[in-house]
């Protein structure tokens, strides 16, 4: 049994893009659907329940083009939305991902980790389960990384600017002894190479991406969803922001250049 079915994928911006990285080298034969709220983003510093309005809205234009299952490629929209996404398709996988603080707590030698996320992740009741489940011995610093998410929507990763940002952020974290960071924000993946080179090979630096892809792959194989083999599957990308913008930064994030387009007005409003 196969399904050829696409798979859906949503972030506020660019950022969940290393997810669908990750995705399609663990799952090459699924055709991919990707969302970038660009008009709306950064999602971090907004009230839940926009975020979460405006992820049930580009949930449902996945589902409409027809969607079998969703990942939701933003820790802080999974924060502020996954429970009503998964209410609203109950019969849908739906993946989310939160930081990797688990991961981290068990990877620290020295009882200290970083944690570089959103306000909306750091704040949610989700992350403070998190903290409250696997907190406990260890030292969890945390930081929003403001600026951060805004750098990588304009594809600047190298520029004095982000590096400033970077600094001001993990300097005092390596300072009070964190020798783990998590990057809890799918935009903050693509800035990996330049928080590797500021912290040093002393200090791991973990992500959720690939945990995310794999349990990907456990629902479509539960669900008996995954697509035939072999067959050469595509991933079309929408934006509600500007679509030429956008494609040239997925083109330097995800090289090939390839096309984005504009999401149907009804799927780019701001909520009520
Ligand atoms: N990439 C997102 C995340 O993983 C959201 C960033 C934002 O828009 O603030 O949290």
């Amino acid at each position: 049994m196969s399904d050829s079915r696409p798979v859906g994928i949503f972030d506020s911006g660019l950022g969940g893009v290393s997810v669908l990285r990750e995705i399609r080298a663990r799952l090459p034969d699924e055709a991919l659907l990707y969302c970038a709220d660009s008009g709306h983003a950064p999602y971090g510093e907004k009230p839940q329940a926009l975020i979460a309005a405006r992820s049930l809205e580009l949930c449902g234009f996945l589902v409409e083009q027809g969607a079998k299952a969703l990942v939701i490629a933003c820790n802080t929209a999974t924060a502020a939305a996954a429970t009503q996404i998964r209410a609203r398709w109950p019969d849908l996988p739906v993946i989310g991902m939160e930081p990797a603080v688990k991961p981290a707590t068990e990877a620290t030698r020295h009882g200290v980790v970083g944690v570089l996320a959103t306000t909306g992740t750091l704040e949610s009741a989700r992350f403070a389960g998190l903290l409250d489940q696997f907190g406990h011995g260890v030292t969890v610093l945390t930081r929003p990384g403001a600026g951060l998410v805004e750098a990588v929507e304009r594809g600047e990763l190298d520029s004095p600017r982000t590096l400033a940002l970077l600094h001001e952020y993990l300097d005092a974290m390596i300072a009070e002894g964190a020798d783990v960071i998590v990057l809890g924000c799918t935009h903050y993946v693509f800035l990996r190479p330049q928080v590797e080179a500021i912290v040093g090979p002393g200090v791991s630096v973990i992500d959720t991406g690939a945990a995310v892809a794999r349990q990907l792959q456990r629902k479509l194989d539960v669900a008996g969803l995954r697509a035939a083999p072999g067959v050469a599957a595509g991933a079309r990308f929408w934006t509600s922001g500007n679509p030429q913008r956008v494609g040239a930064t997925l083109a330097m994030l995800l090289p090939p250049a390839r096309a984005v387009e504009v999401l149907p007005p009804s799927a780019c409003l701001a909520p009520a």
